[in-house]
C-alpha cells in the first residue's frame, strides 16, 4: 500500500514528494490490544515508514474529529447537526460498525481540541460479516451444505457474484417493504444441486417444500426473496448489538447520554439505524452520510490537527511476575523457589496498575521498586502480563497473557541480595513505555517498540 499510494501521489502531482514530507495516519479499532497497536507499528517500519513519521490513531476518536468537523445538513437524523451539539461537558457514545466487529466507546469533549475517554472500548463481532454469513446459512438451507461447499470451492466465481449481488441486496434492505428481492440464481449451483439429488429433484421443488415455501420462489434463474426473509438474516447481528447497547446503558456514568455517533459502513444501514432508534428512543442519533469513510475523514483531520486525548479507561491490569516469600498452606509447592532471602513462591501476579483506572495520557503511571532475591546476582528481568480480572493471583492464571519481557543486567555485583530497581511505566497513549533503573548506578533500560510481542 506504501508503494502504490507513492505510484499515485506522483502520477497526480508535479515536483517530487519526498518521503519526510509525508505524516502517515494508522488507525486501529479502539478494541485492539496493545500487541495489536504494537503489531501495527512494526508493519508500518517494516513498509518503510519511520516510526517519527507515524501516528497510531484510534479508530473512533478520528471518527469523533470527523464528526465533530460536519459542516451542518450532513447527518442523515436531521440536518441541524452543528459543532455546538458537542459543548464541553457532552458526553456521547460512538458505535464503530464494520464488517467484522462492532467498536462501542464513549466520549465526553472536554474542549474544542480535547476529548476525554469515559467508557473503555468495548463490543464485538456482530458487524455486516454476521449478515453475510446468515445468507450463506440461508443458502445451505436451499441446496444442502454439501451442495453449497462443493459450489464455493468449485464454483468459485459464480460465488462471488452472488455475494457481490447479495452486498447491494444487503445495503437496500428495509428500503423497501413491498415486492420480492430479486436476485441471479447461478445455473452451476442449479446443476450441482440437481446431480447431487440424481436428477430427481429439482431446486425449485425442493424450495417449495422446505420452510421458505411460502416467502422464497426460483422462477427459472430469478430467486425471489420476501422482504421479510431477507431482514431475518440480519436479526442476530442487530439483536446482539441492540443487547450489548442496553447492557452499556444501564450503566449509570451512561446516564446523561444523549447522542449516540454511528460510524463505519454497517451504520449506514437503515434495518440497524431503525433497531437501534426504536431500541432506545430518547436517543438522539447522529450518522454522517459518509459513514463508512468517518473514520478515514477524522484521521486526515487528525493529521492535519490533533487532538489530545486528555484521559483514558484502562482495558486490562498490568502486572508482572513477582516472588513472594512462601507461606505453607497459601502457596503451591510446585511454586516454591530457594533463594538467598529464604524460599519463595513465584509466579505471584504483582499488580501495577488496575483494570477500570483513569489515566492520563503521557504521564508516568507507575513507580515501583523491586529488589533482587541473591547475592552476586547478575540482573533482573520482568516478564510483563496483562488481565482481564482485576486482581489476578498467578501470572498463570487463565486471564492473563504475557505481553513482554523487560531486563536489566549489573555490571559490578553485590555480595549481599536487595540491590534495588525502579521500574516505570506509562500508559494510556496508544502504546505503553516500560523503564528499568538500577538504583546503584543509574543505569537506564528503556523498552523500544519492538520489544512488546
Ligand atoms: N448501506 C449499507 N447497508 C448495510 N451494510 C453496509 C452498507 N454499507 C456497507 N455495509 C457493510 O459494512 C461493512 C463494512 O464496513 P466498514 O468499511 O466500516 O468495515 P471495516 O472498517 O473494514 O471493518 P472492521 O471495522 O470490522 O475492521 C460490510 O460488512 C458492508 O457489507
Ligand atoms: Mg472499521
Amino acid at each position: 500500500m506504501v508503494d502504490d499510494m507513492k505510484v499515485v501521489v506522483n502520477q497526480r502531482l508535479t515536483g517530487v514528494i519526498m518521503k519526510t514530507d509525508i505524516h502517515w495516519v494508522l488507525t486501529v479499532p479502539a478494541i485492539c490490544s496493545d500487541l495489536a497497536k504494537q503489531f501495527m507499528r512494526q508493519a508500518a517500519v517494516k513498509a518503510g515508514i519511520t516510526t517519527e513519521s507515524l501516528t497510531i490513531v484510534l479508530e473512533p476518536e478520528a471518527a469523533s474529529l470527523y464528526c465533530q468537523h460536519l459542516p451542518v445538513n450532513t447527518t442523515v437524523t436531521d440536518g441541524s447537526l452543528t459543532k455546538s451539539q458537542f459543548p464541553p461537558g457532552s458526553k456521547y457514545m460512538v458505535l464503530d460498525a464494520g464488517g467484522g466487529t462492532i467498536d462501542i466507546t464513549v466520549h465526553e469533549v472536554q474542549s474544542q481540541n480535547t476529548l476525554r475517554e469515559v467508557r473503555a472500548a468495548n463490543g464485538g463481532d456482530w458487524g455486516g460479516t454476521m449478515v453475510d454469513k446468515a445468507f450463506e446459512n440461508f443458502l445451505i438451507d436451499l441446496v444442502g451444505e454439501t451442495v453449497f461447499d462443493t459450489f464455493k470451492h468449485s464454483e468459485t466465481e459464480d460465488w462471488l457474484h452472488l455475494s457481490r449481488a447479495f452486498e447491494l441486496k444487503k445495503q437496500a434492505a428495509g428500503a423497501q417493504s413491498e415486492g420480492n428481492v430479486t436476485m441471479h440464481f447461478p445455473v452451476s449451483l442449479n446443476d450441482l444441486f440437481e446431480t447431487e439429488n440424481e436428477s430427481k429433484l429439482c431446486i425449485k421443488d425442493a424450495i417449495v417444500a422446505s420452510k421458505y415455501g411460502k416467502t422464497v420462489e426460483l422462477k427459472r434463474d430469478k430467486l425471489k426473496i420476501s422482504h421479510s426473509t431477507i431482514g431475518k438474516l440480519f436479526e442476530e447481528s442487530l439483536e446482539q448489538i441492540v443487547q450489548h447497547l442496553q447492557k452499556l446503558m444501564k450503566d449509570e456514568r451512561m446516564a446523561d447520554i444523549k447522542t449516540l455517533l454511528m460510524v463505519g459502513g454497517y451504520s449506514e444501514s437503515l434495518l440497524l439505524q431503525r433497531a437501534i432508534k426504536s431500541a432506545f428512543p430518547g436517543i438522539h442519533e447522529v450518522i454522517p452520510q459518509e459513514a463508512s469513510s468517518a473514520v478515514l475523514r477524522g484521521a486526515l483531520i487528525f493529521g492535519h490537527n490533533p487532538i489530545a486525548v486528555t484521559e483514558r479507561v484502562l482495558k486490562y491490569t498490568y502486572g508482572i511476575a513477582i516472588y513472594q516469600p512462601f507461606e505453607d498452606g497459601k502457596h503451591p509447592e510446585s511454586k516454591r523457589m530457594k533463594t538467598d532471602k529464604g524460599d519463595c513462591c513465584r509466579d505471584v501476579f504483582g499488580n501495577l496498575i488496575k483494570k477500570g483506572l483513569s489515566v492520563t495520557p503521557g504521564e508516568t503511571q507507575v513507580r515501583k521498586q523491586y529488589t533482587t532475591g541473591n547475592k552476586k546476582q547478575t540482573g533482573l528481568c520482568f516478564d510483563i502480563f496483562i488481565s482481564e480480572e482485576k486482581t489476578p493471583t498467578y501470572v498463570d492464571d487463565k486471564s492473563c497473557t504475557k505481553i513482554g519481557t523487560i531486563e536489566i543486567g549489573f555490571e559490578e555485583l553485590d555480595d549481599i541480595p536487595g540491590r534495588i530497581v525502579n521500574l516505570t511505566m506509562l500508559l494510556g497513549g496508544t502504546e505503553i513505555i516500560v523503564e528499568l533503573e538500577d538504583e546503584k548506578t543509574g543505569n537506564k533500560v528503556i523498552n523500544t517498540a519492538e520489544f512488546w510481542g
